[in-house]
């Protein structure tokens, strides 16, 4: 069965309420007619009222950034998957490299999170990707099993059973300085490989999409690997005309 690829834009922290509503807007009318491809965005999370609303009657998805583990309760400034979800939010991305760093989320926490989002209906987005330092030491593969199996040992493999997973070398974070096709796909056979010693079927559906640097001219080549599936898009995805762009070549991207 093909994999329906899944093209999902992380704004950050970016934006307005004008910025998200011209944005949005855009969009829609860039994405007219446009099939085969699974379309999120995820603005800052005080936009998602105004992005539901925005979104009403679009195929378009709604995502968010971030979740707390909690469900409610005395945890100053943090936000409930149930909160998401009553704003329309349904990918969430969590274990983004910039939260790993600047909030020293861990692996097991992390891990919370995506349980938290499956008791609650949602669909997580974990980020996994490694530094360039790891990287030139060869450490890869074994930094992604590591980031993987905090969730399978604590939730077992089915966890991954309609999930996404974001592969994101923090090395082509926001640098420009994609990883080639063939690096990606290197890397996403690796992961899928890894999933499928515990489980070939969750392996077989289960999202992996590319991110870092992702962009308008090198988006086709990525998504022709045959692993490839979609990608988690940043800086290109506060432009309608070059997410649309990428949301087209993943959409008739022939595997
Ligand atoms: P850029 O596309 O700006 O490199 O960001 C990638 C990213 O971090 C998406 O989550």
């Amino acid at each position: 069965m093909a994999r329906q690829p899944l093209v999902m834009g992380n704004w950050k922290l970016n934006g307005s309420k004008a910025f998200t509503a011209a944005l949005i807007h855009d969009l829609k009318r860039e994405l007219i007619g446009v099939s085969g491809c699974n379309v999120a965005i995820a603005p800052p999370v005080m936009y998602l009222a105004a992005a539901e609303n925005e979104l009403t009657g679009s195929e378009i998805a709604l995502g968010a950034q971030n979740v707390d583990i909690h469900a409610q309760g005395a945890f100053t400034g943090d936000i409930s998957a149930e909160m998401l979800k009553e704003f329309g939010a349904k990918y969430i991305i969590i274990g983004h490299s910039e939260r790993r760093t600047y909030h020293h989320e861990s692996d097991a926490f992390i891990a919370k999170k995506f349980g938290v989002l499956k008791a609650t209906g949602m669909i997580p987005v974990l980020c996994i990707g490694e530094t360039e330092a790891e990287n030139e030491a060869g450490q890869t593969e074994v930094v992604v099993a590591r980031q993987i199996d905090a969730v399978i040992n604590t939730l077992g493999v089915d966890a991954f059973l309609g999930a996404v997973i974001a592969y994101e070398p923090i090395w082509a974070i926001g640098t420009g300085k994609s990883a080639t096709p063939s690096q990606a796909q290197a890397i996403h056979a690796f992961i899928r490989r890894h999933i499928a010693e515990k489980s070939a079927t969750v392996a077989e559906q289960v999202i992996i999409q590319y991110g870092g640097s992702v962009n308008d001219s090198n988006a086709a080549e990525l998504f022709a690997q045959p692993d490839i599936d979609g990608a988690l898009v940043g800086g290109a995805s506060l432009k309608a005309p070059a997410f649309a762009t990428i949301v087209k070549a993943a959409a008739n991207a022939k595997k």
